[in-house]
């Protein structure tokens, strides 16, 4: 079967590159590190991984079989593979994708500015970060220009389609992004109070877990491997057959995990260090880091500091590249359209549907202070993320599970992950992960998502 008109992936490891760097982003070092800091530290971390190779890992399995076999993108793939009824789900996850880019592209735009502004501005002689970090993301001027930039990037690398455009770049720079984050995290730990970080980060207390972290490590698990929405069925639409899939997922959960526990081994020593709350919420890592590169030195720092948020905007690109390219995968296939306008025409309207978010950081009062649901005022990015991430995501692997193991069938699914791993049938891969999703992940999944919209819309608590 001809699969030239739409690309593929050049090999396994380009798949896996991609698909790392999909999952290896803002979610790893920005999202991760505030949510351990609100959520209970270590106790998190211990869920989180849990949820991210036991439930997970088999909708991620599923996910990319389920795209492979139909060839195409998630609406696509539903209808295809299981009937007019099933693509609103694929149409579900494609929306979610949309808002997901939405707000997303507007912390990317943060990361721009903060490069910027530390290598060629004077960022690193504020003194109080937490103060500054306030005024700029409620500077609409600088917002703007930021997020644009970085909304144009993602368009020029997604017109050049998924070999030459978003496999390159990966293989480089995430090698580099890990040499940066260790080299700061040997840094990290010679500071004072570094180890009272490490405590919270690494000693559980088991005391802490309730619904809510549950349900937040769960979340974040999904969001984090970029599970849910489908983007994992669209790069699997680009795998060849003769790949091994199960191993493939395993190898990105493995890298995404690893780059988020990283992340926290550097941010919560300089967290503790320097006094800051971890608690602070979504400015953690943009408070918790140029005080140590204002310590650096001028020079140091600049090199370093803007080294960083560089190629954290680099990891952030494959994100926002990966995001993109599901609902420009859904527009050409369903409607045959050419790939070049289609992908500035949704690149200008993903942005537009951002600028809420944009301006609901302090900028416009209204959108800051949005609503109030769970006892909180919240602004609408916080909405946006309450819904379409926290909610939809873990919603999307709930249905995914469902739908494989009911309407498209184990059979036919342990048919396609045959393909590329010939002895599949038989092994304990094949049990653990049929039986997660037949029965364990949609159950688990399931109701930690009911008893969290029961609890924090409805104020009912089932515990
Ligand atoms: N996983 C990415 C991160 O951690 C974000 C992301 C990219 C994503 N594609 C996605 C999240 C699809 C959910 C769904 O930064």
């Amino acid at each position: 079967m001809s699969t030239s008109t739409r690309g593929s992936f050049s090999s396994r490891i380009g798949f896996i590159a991609a698909a790392a760097g999909s999952a290896v982003g803002l979610g790893n070092i920005w999202k991760f590190p505030y949510e351990v800091g609100n959520y209970g530290g270590a106790a998190f971390l211990i869920i989180y991984v849990l949820c991210a190779f036991i439930i997970c890992m088999p909708i991620m399995v599923a996910e990319i079989a389920m795209g492979r076999n139909a060839q195409l993108n998630p609406f696509g793939t539903y209808k295809k593979l299981g009937g007019k009824g099933w693509a609103w789900a694929g149409f579900f996850g494609i929306l979610a994708g949309v808002m997901i880019l939405s707000f997303y592209n507007v912390v990317a735009g943060w990361a721009f500015g903060y490069f910027l502004q530390i290598s060629f501005g004077d960022l690193l002689a504020q003194g109080d970060y937490g103060a500054y970090f306030g005024r700029y993301v409620a500077n609409v001027g600088d917002n703007m220009v930021f997020s644009l930039a970085f909304m144009v990037l993602t368009a020029l690398i997604v017109v050049g389609g998924v070999q030459k455009g978003i496999e390159r770049w990966t293989k480089i720079l995430m090698p580099a992004l890990i040499s940066i984050i260790l080299v700061l995290i040997i840094y990290g730990l010679t500071l004072d109070n570094a180890f009272k970080g490490i405590e919270f980060y690494l000693v559980p207390d088991f005391g802490k877990i309730n619904m809510e972290v549950l349900y937040k490590a769960l979340s974040q698990a999904f969001f984090s491997l970029s599970l849910g929405m489908g983007a994992l069925i669209t790069y699997g639409s680009y795998f060849s057959k003769k790949d091994n899939i199960v191993s493939s997922a395993a190898l990105v959960t493995t890298a995404d995990l690893s780059i988020a526990f990283l992340a926290g081994m550097l941010i919560f020593p300089l967290v503790f260090f320097q006094g800051i709350a971890p608690t602070e919420g979504p400015g953690l890592v943009f408070v918790a880091l140029p005080g140590i590169f204002e310590a650096m030195g001028p020079i140091l720092g600049r090199v370093v500091g803007g080294g960083f948020f560089l190629l954290l905007c680099f990891a952030a690109l494959t994100s926002t590249i990966s995001l993109l390219e599901v609902p420009v995968a859904f527009v050409t296939d369903q409607f045959k359209t050419g790939r070049k306008k289609t992908v500035w025409l949704l690149a200008v309207l993903i942005f537009l549907i951002g600028l809420p978010s944009m301006l609901s950081q302090g900028a416009v009062s209204w959108l800051t202070e949005f609503v109030s649901y769970g006892g909180q005022t919240r602004d609408f990015m916080t909405v946006v993320i309450d819904i379409f991430s926290d909610i939809a995501l873990p919603l999307g692997g709930f249905l995914i599970s469902i739908f494989v193991a009911y309407k498209w069938k184990i059979a036919r699914f342990s048919d396609e992950l045959e393909h590329g791993h010939p002895k599949f049938r038989g092994t304990w891969e094949e049990k653990f992960v049929t039986i997660m999703l037949s029965t364990l992940s949609p159950l688990i999944v399931g109701f930690i998502v009911l008893a969290t919209i029961l609890e924090r819309f409805a104020g009912i608590s089932l515990f």
